[in-house]
């Protein structure tokens, strides 16, 4: 091949863009957004796990002359695999500046944009889905978007903005009028709908050409060989096969890459590095799909989306009998990874990387498929991927020097059965922990077995087959006997020792029997529809067993109330009015900070961090980072001029001799590149010497290691009630740890200025504790460091304190170089260097009546704080506060343990303590509920607080709606009528079931620390009438900004388009209070009225004036020297002790909601689907539905996956095991109820807060308790098959492995836990 390096050249939004030199070792969206400036493309994970950085790729096949569109992750895309190709970014298809395209427009318009980070990765999915499809199912929207994710918006508002460009838009389906052009005879019938609201059909006319020049010079770009060479790395992409084969030869340790999405994350985490990268996506052998005798022949560069279209195409057009593990492949690419991944991924990377979990090759494995194979030396063979074909971990039969040319998938016949399994976390885009493919072939109309294949993944260090198992069965008959003698044969097959990676063990072990029986259902069934079998069917009961279960597209209502007839048009309080920056966040303008353009001389600072969990530090040597080309310096404690300590965390700021948990801050070296420093960092070698650590809450009670007294709480006279009530019980529960998972991790820019001047981009959701932290630490005034914040990409409580040391990190590394420092940190840095939700153990006893009224409580609640108290106070002490939520508890009493451990100090997050507090209590209620068999709803309407009742902490409860929610959601969800189905469908089936459960909810509105409950504000009115608002809130995506625009704009009689709020800033708004605990908007809307207000006082004596005009008014007090900037302050009353009712006052006032949801389990595998949720929330009179909706439905979704799926994992030492959304799991757009309707209480206005509203940012996220406790009822409907009635202990968060595991059966049974004492687990509960 020729040796000259090459030019690469390729489309970005239809300019041509040539690069030179291109290094191989840079993504597409490294280069989007560093080179070209293109920001809208997010850097969330970098491992192709949550579709922030998606593009389009357009690709003229010249085969079929037509444009290919696919979605891709930029991430994983090296910018050398796009030669020839035309990309699409967000800012290609719409702007602000011209025209926005249809999907921006009605995503924003939809209420799917909140913090924005997500979105414009969203609409380029949409856009590309579109692209392909004009009018796409509301399935395929689903579909598409899986590999997309969202914290803030559950989803449910993006889906209903895509909805628009689907089949099911309207009603009318194709009759509907945006499908009718514009001819005579339409345009009358349809004048009516052409009002404001009419969408015009999407039109696939009027996007951008494809470049003419990419495809009349097709053969230049696609036909003739590559070389990049830069960076130390070279790129080949030869066209031939004997390129290939020569390079192969020359190279013999040259990487063969395709689709990049296993050599991406081995290069990014393992820190991987390979000299030669050999691009064989252009080989004709390698991509060809051919049709054979024997099957279906895949070139192996073919990627899994060509593949599952093509098999799919086969399946629609083939005898079934034939296409049994085309089928197989076609579904189990259903849950294969993201689209944006299936379309890049090869089918040939998937079997060459030889993962145990890989999710082809057990069905590869089962068929028997034949792979072909070449050497250098251009010798060929066939391999079948047969039992010995994997021949350890991750290695395979293929040598090193081979290529692999194609597979062939083969066909079926009538007697051959084929079918595949997979159990994940989450259902969607996740990866597999068991999975499986089973193939059994019959003697000709017979049952007798003639050959059985089973293979499983996730079992072993390779994919494995069950030789004995099949040995043993072969000559077997097909019945009843079959299934246990195979779970024995199994269990000898399919050996793991408790400390297997990957741990949960027995849970595994017992998948593989039970998609064995699920296996042996399926094809009973087929062999007694074909009459081989005879005698007694399956039962009916157990074919939900094997039943493909799709609810279909989601759906849902949002009813809230609208304004008053009377209010004027232009008074926006109380109307959905659209995020303020909801349009520039789809088109990719909304500037976050990493999208910041440059600044002259800006560097970049990494965090060097501790890999232990307590250790002394014995030796920092950061010679080999500093020899790194691009570093400039490391630096640590000695850099720093004031104090080494943030204060406000109580912490340490760089170690110094001793480090106390994993991520504990030690130095940073400084580069000239964000990735340079990265790379740097972790070269900076560091000799400890461990100490013992404390990990989990367990070990913190066995070793007595607290950070204080117990906080403690007592009512009533609790030993007393004890004696007095008719029942006792004791129990223990468990909540585990949540990450916050904003999508913009940490990040901070500082930059210096004169006289010790430093000013400050940060994501925080306090600016002005980073202005104090940041004057403490380089020993300057507050009055010298400046906090900005224009918006974040996600907070969630993260942002509260753990950003600080990023921004301190960057303005020690700025004051030391004297230049702009930028430090925004990896995912898998941010995850390890911040904490989390606190873990809390709760253990009770709780006396109480014959009917289950709560007499006596007696609650000990152990919380893991990590290595420091910061957020522990104040989040325990939320616990303690809430822990009542709608129950009168007369004789109460609580301890708060703060357990002091080496794991990363935990913090504030969404409803800290209080999701806790209430997940305590409703589960000490269930525990009567369930102990004695009583209805949950006469149980917990008998504790119900009544109004003027004193709560444990003797306030008083005033204006209480927890009655009027609780009935009017038990009515919205039919909930009586609903629970006798579910009883129905639980007696009629056996291996799924389900549970509905309603739960009540009181949320105190305040902040904690009394102190924090003030807030400030500034209005300035500008001599054109226009309005500058600032605040001390931060926009995080909870529409904050608009908010207070719209108080702004009803105080002041202005429409809300005059008035702006551009940032938060503590040169503005000084001593500004964090932007938490939901009081955003109560906090900073009575600041920003009262400074309207004044200013409206001084506008009067112009109003009167007849004829004229704001903009008069404004003009004529400004020649009157009148001021026109006016502050505002707000201090929340009434907090702490009212000596006139002798009553404590810890809250300004509550909140109340009830949710209901129903959920249906698959006991064979522990998968839970949640069918339908009903949530009735009190806001009081809403600012903003529309916004307030949004934060409904987004944090339910949150706590689906705190109660469900989010687990976080540990070692036993404490090393983070979940460091990104690969393995850990927040919700997917698939996860959201199949029918979610949200109402708000009406007619209830709150005569406490700003316009009668209330808070509402945090508390709805309790209410997913509903599904955990759903999930727990239809365990129970399980467990009582097998004779199993009564309480059993339910932690959180409930992932399919603990479903499955306590849905006992005679398959869990075969595997009981193992001693502890006896092994060391892969990981601790966290
Ligand atoms: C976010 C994410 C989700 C994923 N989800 C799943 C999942 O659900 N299930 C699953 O099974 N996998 C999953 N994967 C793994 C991965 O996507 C697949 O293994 C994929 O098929 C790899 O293909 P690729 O073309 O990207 O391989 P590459 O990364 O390009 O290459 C992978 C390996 O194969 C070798 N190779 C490729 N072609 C040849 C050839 N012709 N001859 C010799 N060697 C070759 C390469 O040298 C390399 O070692 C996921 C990966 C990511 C990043
Ligand atoms: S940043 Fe690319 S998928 Fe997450
Ligand atoms: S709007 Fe989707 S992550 Fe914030």
């Amino acid at each position: 091949m020729d040796e000259s390096k090459d030019l690469l050249v390729f489309y970005v939004n239809g300019v041509k863009t040539i690069e030179h030199d291109p290094d191989p070792t840079c993504s597409l969206l490294q280069y989007l957004r560093t080179k070209l400036q293109l920001t809208g493309a997010k850097l969330v994970c970098g491992e192709g796990g949550c579709g922030a950085c998606t593009v389009m790729i357009s690709k003229y096949d010249d085969e079929n002359r037509t444009i290919l569109h696919y979605s891709v992750n930029a991430c994983l895309t090296p910018v050398c695999s796009v030669h020839g190709l035309a990309v699409t970014t967000t800012e290609g298809i719409g702007s602000l500046r011209t025209r926005l395209h249809p999907v921006q427009e009605q995503i924003a318009k939809h209420h799917g944009s909140q913090c924005g980070f997500c979105t414009p990765g969203m609409v380029m999915s949409m856009y590309t889905l579109l692209r392909n499809n004009p009018q796409p199912s509301m399935t395929q929207i689903e579909k598409y978007l899986e590999g997309n994710l969202c914290r803030c918006t559950g989803y449910r508002p993006i889906l209903d903005g895509c909805k628009l460009f689907s089949k099911e838009a309207c009603a009318l389906g194709e009759n509907c009028c945006r499908n009718k052009n514009g001819d005579d005879d339409n345009k009358n019938d349809n004048k009516e709908e052409k009002t404001e609201a009419y969408i015009p059909p999407y039109d696939p006319t009027q996007e951008p050409i494809f470049p003419p020049e990419l495809k009349v010079n097709y053969a230049k770009y696609h036909k003739t060989s590559l070389l990049f060479d830069n960076n130390g790395v070279k790129w080949y992409r030869p066209t031939t096969l004997t390129e290939l084969l020569d390079l192969k030869q020359k190279y013999p340790g040259a990487k063969i890459i395709i689709g990049n999405t296993e050599i991406g994350i081995e290069t990014r985490f393992k820190n991987i590095k390979y000299d030669v990268l050999i691009h064989a996506a252009n080989i004709p052998e390698l991509t060809i799909i051919t049709s054979t005798e024997d099957g279906i022949k895949f070139g192996a560069s073919v990627t899994l989306s060509k593949v599952e279209e093509v098999l799919q195409q086969a399946i629609e057009n083939s005898a079934e009998e034939k296409c049994r593990v085309f089928k197989a492949v076609v579904e189990m690419l259903k849950w294969f990874a993201s689209n944006q991944i299936r379309n890049t991924a090869a089918i040939g990377g998937n079997i060459m990387t030889a993962s145990p979990i890989s999710d082809l090759n057990p069905v590869f494995q089962a068929s028997t498929a034949v792979l072909e194979v070449i050497s250098p030396d251009k010798v060929k063979r066939r391999v079948a991927m047969d039992a010995g074909f994997f021949t350890g971990y991750r290695k395979t039969v293929i040598k090193n020097n081979e290529i692999l040319v194609s597979i062939t998938i083969p066909f079926t016949h009538k007697n051959a059965y084929f079918e595949t399994y997979k159990q994940a976390l989450r259902k969607e885009d996740d990866i597999a922990i068991v999975n499986a493919g089973m193939r059994v072939v019959f003697e000709d109309e017979s049952d007798v077995i003639e050959e059985l294949y089973l293979s499983y993944g996730g079992m072993a260090p390779t994919t494995i087959m069950a030789k004995n198992t099949m040995s043993n069965l072969v000559g077997r008959k097909w019945g009843d006997n079959l299934v246990p003698e195979a779970c024995q044969y199994l269990e000898e097959d399919l050996p793991l020792n408790p400390g297997a990676p990957g741990g949960i063990v027995e849970y595994r072990k017992t998948l593989t029997t039970s998609f064995f029986f699920k296996f042996y259902l399926t094809v009973t069934q087929q062999l007694y529809s074909k009459g081989i079998l005879q005698g007694k069917p399956t039962p009916r009961s157990y074919l939900s067993a094997i039943e493909t279960h799709e609810c279909g597209p989601s759906k849902g209502t949002q009813v809230y109330e609208l304004v008053d007839a009377a209010q004027k048009d232009d008074n926006p309080i109380g109307r959905p009015v659209i995020h303020n920056s909801a349009y520039q966040q789809t088109t990719g303008e909304a500037v976050y900070i990493d999208d910041m353009l440059p600044i002259k001389g800006e560097l970049f600072v990494a965090p060097v961090y501790s890999s232990r969990s307590h250790a002394t530090l014995l030796d920092i040597d950061p010679t080999a980072a500093l020899q790194i080309p691009g570093v400039k310096g490391y630096i640590d404690y000695r850099d720093i001029p004031g104090v080494n300590r943030i204060v406000i965390c109580a912490e340490e700021f760089f170690a110094v001799d001793e480090v106390t948990c994993e991520g504990c801050l030690i130095g940073g070296v400084v580069a000239t590149s964000s990735q340079t420093a990265r790379e740097a960092s972790k070269m900076v070698e560091i000799k400890y010497q461990d100490l013992p650590a404390i990990i989990t809450v367990e070990d913190a009670i066995t070793n007595d290691s607290y950070f204080r007294e117990p906080l403690v709480n007592e009512c009533g006279d609790v030993d007393k009630g004890f004696q007095l009530c008719e029942k006792v019980l004791e129990g223990e529960v468990y909540m585990g740890a949540q990450e916050h998972f904003y999508l913009e991790t940490q990040s901070a820019i500082a930059v210096p200025n004169e006289r010790d001047e430093m000013d400050l981009y940060s994501s925080a959701q306090c600016p002005a504790w980073v202005q104090e932290s940041v004057a403490q630490v380089l020993g300057v005034p507050c009055n010298k460091v400046t906090c900005q914040t224009k918006r974040l990409g996600g907070g969630f409580g993260g942002k509260n304190t753990q950003n600080i040391p990023i921004a301190v990190l960057a303005a020690v590394a700025a004051k030391k170089y004297n230049l702009p420092m930028r430090c925004c940190l990896e995912r898998d840095d941010d995850m390890v260097m911040t904490g989390t939700r606190h873990p809390v153990m709760a253990k009770y006893t709780v006396g109480y009546s014959m009917d289950g009224r709560i007499v006596s409580l007696d609650v000990n609640v152990y919380g893991n704080c990590g290595n420091s108290i910061d957020g522990s106070e104040p989040t325990l002490g939320n616990l303690l506060r809430r822990i009542d939520n709608v129950y009168k508890i007369p004789n109460f009493r609580a301890a708060c343990h703060f357990c002091k451990t080496n794991i990363r100090s935990n913090t504030s997050i969404r409803t800290c303590g209080t999701v806790q507090a209430i997940f305590i209590i409703e589960n000490i209620l269930q525990h009567i509920i369930d102990k004695h068999g009583m209805d949950p709803i006469k149980v917990r309407e008998m504790n119900f607080y009544q109004e003027g009742d004193r709560t444990h902490v003797n306030q008083i409860i005033q204006d209480c709606n927890i009655e009027a929610c609780w009935q009017e959601c038990i009515n919205q969800c039919d909930y009586y009528n609903r629970k006798k189905q579910v009883e129905i469908y639980n007696r009629e089936n056996r291996w799924r079931k389900r549970g509905i459960s309603i739960i009540p909810l009181k949320h105190g509105v305040s902040i904690g620390v009394i102190a924090l409950n003030q807030a400030g504000a500034l209005v300035n009115v500008y001599t054109d009438g226009s309005v500058l608002l600032a605040h001390g809130g931060v926009e995080m995506g909870q529409g904050l900004y608009i908010k207070m625009i719209q108080v702004a704009s009803a105080t002041l009689g202005i429409p809300a388009d005059r008035i702006h709020t551009n940032e938060m800033s503590t040169s503005t708004v000084p001593n500004a209070s964090v932007t938490a605990g939901s009081t955003g908007s109560d906090l900073n809307g009575m600041a920003v009225k009262f400074a309207c207000e004044k200013i409206c006082k001084r506008l009067e004596k112009y109003k009167n004036e007849k004829g004229s005009s704001w903009n008069d008014w404004v003009k004529r007090a400004y020649e009157d020297r009148v001021s026109l900037s006016a502050t505002g302050f707000y201090k929340a009353p009434d907090l702490g002790p009212d000596p006139s009712t002798n009553s404590e006052n810890s809250f300004y006032y509550y909140s109340y909601g009830v949710g209901c949801s129903e959920v249906e389990i698959d006991c064979l595998t522990g998968d839970h689907t949640v069918l339908r949720t009903d949530i009735v929330f009190d806001v009081g009179t809403s600012l903003n539905p529309a916004i307030d909706i949004g934060q409904i439905e987004g944090a339910f979704v949150m706590g689906h996956g705190l109660h469900m799926l989010e687990h976080l994992k540990v070692t036993p030492s404490g090393t983070l095991l979940t460091k990104g959304p690969g393995n850990y799991k927040i919700p997917s757009v698939g996860n959201i109820p199949k029918v979610f309707n949200v109402s708000m209480l009406k007619g209830k206005p709150n005569k406490r807060a700003v316009y009668s509203s209330k808070a509402i940012g945090e508390a709805p996220m309790i209410l997913s308790l509903s599904i955990f406790l759903a999930a727990k009822s239809a365990i129970m409907a399980a467990r009582h098959e097998t004779g199993i009635d009564g309480y059993f202990q339910f932690d959180c968060p409930a992932t399919p492995d603990i479903i499955r595991m306590l849905c006992q059966d005679e398959f869990t049974k075969q595997f009981p836990p193992a001693e502890e004492d006896n092994f060391t687990p892969w990981f601790v509960k966290l």
